[in-house]
C-alpha cells in the first residue's frame, strides 16, 4: 500500500453542521489517522453548495446563495477544527477550479453520446436533490427520508444513459464483494439496480439558477449530484484533458465514507459516471449508519438536533477525544448508533478514565514510589502479554481494512482490560511489600511496554490523550504500526512524580443530561 486516499460525503450548507455530520467526519478522521500509521494518506472533505435546496434557503434567509454558502461552510470548517478532524483538503463545490472541470466532465459525457435531451415530468424532492418514483413515497405521498411532499416538475432537460451501465455495475458489485461495505448493503443496491432508469442530469434555469451552467446551453444548470460526486476527482486535479500528477497518484480512491442514505448515488450513479468517463472505480464505498439522539431520529421539529461541539462545551472538555471515542464506538460497522449524555459519560469514564488512564497513572506512580521513576536493566524481560499486544496490532489493522472502527476499539480496550488483569494477578504492591524488587519492576515495565502499544492504537480515536500517554512513556508516537515492538521503554530514569498526570479525568456526574437540555433551548 503506497497511498491511502479517502473522502467523506460533502455536506449541504443550507444549515449548520450537526452531530450526524460530525459522526461521519470523526469516523473518517479515525480511518485517516490509522492509515497514516501505515502509509501516506490524503483525506478529502468539503461542502456541497449548489442546488434548489440552497437556492430556497438563501431566499428565505434574505441572503444570496453565495453568502449563505460562505457563512455555513465556515461553520463546518470550525466544527471540524474543534473535533480535531485533520483533513488534507477541504473542497467547496463553488470553487472555481471545480466548476470548470465539472463543465468539462458534462461535455465529455455529451460527446460520448451518454447524454441526451428529453422532456420530462417527475416528482422532485429538494431534500434528496433527486426525482423520486411514486412507489418509493410514503402512503401520504411524502419522501420517506425528509417527510416532505415532492414537487411536480415538468421540464425539458438532459438525461444520462444510466441503463447503459447497469450490467457493468451489477457485474462489478458481484465480482468485488468488498466494493460496498458492509456487505449486507450490497443486496439493497442490487435490488435498486433491477429497476433503474436513465436519470435527469440538468435542471432548467427557469426553476433552478444556483448551479453550474451547462457549457453551450445557458438555459440549463448541471444536476447537483454530478457536480457533487465529481468533487472526489476535481479536488485532486482531475481534468478531462490533462489530469494532474496528484490525481494520477491518488485515483482510484481507497474509500468513500458516506451515510447509508446516499449509497445509491455512490454505488450506482457515481460508478456509471466514472465508467462513462473511462475512469477506474473507487475501491470501497463504506456506508455508515445513522446517529439517533436518545433513540429518536434527529429533527428540527423534535428540537433534538445537537451541534457537533455541544457535547464538548457542556461537559467542559478541553479536548474532543472522549466525544470522538464515544461516537466512533457507538455502533458496529454500518449499523445505526445513538447518542445519549448518560451513556456517553458512563462509557468514557469506564474505558478512558478507569481502564486506560488509571492503568497508566497507577503504574507510573508505583514506578516513582518504588524505584524513583527508574527502569533498571533487570526489569526488561519478555512476557506472554507482548505476544498478545503485537497480535492485537494485527487484529486492529485487519478491522480497519474492513472499516470496523468500533470493533477495532473493542480490541484495544480488550488489551487494556487484559493488562489490568495482569496487574491484579501479579499485585506489584504485594511484591514491593515482600521486597521482591526485580519481580515488581518487571511487572511495572511490562505494563508500561503494553501502554506504548496502547497509545499507538488509541491515537486515531483520541489523539490528544495518546500524545500525553506517549509523552509520559517517552515513546515515539510516530512509530509506524509495522515497526512496533515491545522494546520501547528505555533503561534509566523514565519519569518524576511531577511529570505524572492523569491522561483523562472522569466526567463529573453533574454534567449528565446537560447536552440534551441545552440543545432543546
Ligand atoms: N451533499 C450530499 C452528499 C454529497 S457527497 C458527493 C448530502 N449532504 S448531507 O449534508 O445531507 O449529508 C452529509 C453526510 O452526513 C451524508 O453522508 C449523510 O449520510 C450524513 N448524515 C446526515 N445526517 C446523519 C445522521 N443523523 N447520522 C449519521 N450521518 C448522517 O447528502
Amino acid at each position: 500500500m503506497d497511498k491511502f486516499y479517502l473522502t467523506t460525503a460533502i455536506d449541504y450548507v443550507n444549515g449548520a453542521p450537526h452531530i450526524g455530520h460530525a459522526y461521519e467526519k470523526i469516523l473518517t478522521d479515525i480511518i485517516a489517522r490509522h492509515f497514516s500509521q501505515r502509509t501516506e494518506v490524503f483525506f478529502l472533505t468539503g461542502t456541497d453548495e449548489h442546488g434548489i435546496k440552497i437556492q430556497k434557503t438563501s431566499k428565505e434567509q434574505g441572503m444570496t446563495p453565495k453568502e449563505l454558502c460562505d457563512m455555513n461552510a465556515e461553520k463546518f470548517k470550525q466544527a471540524w477544527k474543534a473535533l480535531d478532524v485533520d483533513y488534507t483538503k477541504f473542497i467547496r463545490t463553488t470553487d472555481d477550479y471545480h466548476e470548470k472541470v465539472v463543465q468539462k466532465i458534462f461535455k465529455k459525457l455529451v460527446e460520448k453520446g451518454d447524454i441526451y435531451k428529453h422532456s420530462y415530468e417527475g416528482l422532485y424532492c429538494s431534500g434528496c436533490e433527486c426525482f423520486l418514483n411514486e412507489k418509493d413515497l410514503t402512503e401520504d405521498g411524502l419522501c420517506p427520508d425528509h417527510l416532505k411532499k415532492p414537487e411536480l416538475v415538468k421540464e425539458e432537460n438532459y438525461f444520462f444513459k444510466l441503463t447503459k451501465y447497469k450490467d457493468a455495475i451489477i457485474k462489478h458489485i458481484k465480482e468485488n464483494p468488498d466494493f460496498i461495505v458492509p456487505s449486507f448493503r450490497a443486496n439493497e443496491v442490487l435490488n435498486q439496480l433491477e429497476d433503474i432508469q436513465d436519470i435527469s442530469v440538468s435542471r432548467a434555469k427557469t426553476n433552478v439558477q444556483w448551479g453550474i451552467d451547462v457549457l453551450d446551453d445557458p438555459d440549463q444548470v448541471i444536476y447537483v449530484w454530478i457536480d457533487a460526486l465529481s468533487n472526489y476527482i476535481t479536488a485532486i486535479g482531475y481534468d478531462t484533458e490533462n489530469p494532474s500528477d496528484l490525481y494520477k497518484k491518488l485515483w482510484p480512491a481507497d474509500v468513500h465514507v458516506i451515510g447509508k442514505d446516499i449509497l445509491k448515488f455512490h454505488s450506482i450513479y457515481w460508478p456509471a459516471f466514472l465508467l462513462a468517463l473511462d475512469l477506474p472505480l473507487p475501491k470501497h464505498i463504506f456506508a455508515h449508519g445513522w446517529i439517533t439522539i436518545d433513540e429518536s431520529k434527529m429533527s428540527k421539529s423534535l428540537g433534538n438536533v445537537i451541534s457537533p461541539t455541544a457535547v464538548l462545551e457542556n461537559f467542559e472538555m478541553e479536548y474532543p477525544d472522549a466525544f470522538r471515542y464515544y461516537m466512533a464506538t457507538s455502533a458496529p460497522c454500518g449499523k445505526d448508533g445513538n447518542y445519549s449524555d448518560a451513556d456517553f459519560k458512563e462509557k468514557v469514564n469506564a474505558h478512558l478514565a478507569n481502564s486506560m488512564g488509571n492503568l497508566l497513572n497507577r503504574t507510573l506512580s508505583m514506578l516513582v514510589k518504588y524505584f524513583d521513576g527508574e527502569i533498571k536493566p533487570e526489569f526488561k524481560e519478555q512476557s506472554d502479554l507482548f505476544k498478545k499486544a503485537l497480535g492485537t496490532v494485527k487484529v486492529v489493522e485487519n478491522h480497519f481494512n474492513h472499516f470496523e472502527i468500533a470493533e477495532a476499539a473493542q480490541e484495544i480496550i480488550g488489551l487494556v482490560d487484559m493488562t489490568n488483569k495482569y496487574v491484579t494477578d501479579n499485585a506489584p504492591w504485594t511484591l514491593a511489600k515482600e521486597e521482591k524488587w526485580t519481580e515488581c519492576g518487571i511487572v511495572l515495565t511490562t505494563v508500561l511496554e503494553i501502554m506504548c502499544i496502547v497509545s499507538s492504537l488509541i491515537y486515531p480515536y483520541c489523539p490528544n490523550i495518546a500524545k500525553e500517554m506517549a509523552k509520559q512513556l517517552s515513546f515515539n508516537l510516530d512509530t509506524k504500526l509495522d515497526d512496533l515492538t515491545c522494546d520501547n521503554i528505555k533503561v534509566g530514569k523514565l519519569i518524576s512524580k511531577e511529570e505524572i498526570k492523569p491522561v483523562f479525568l472522569r466526567i463529573d456526574s453533574e454534567f449528565a443530561d446537560k447536552t440534551a437540555k441545552s440543545s432543546k433551548k
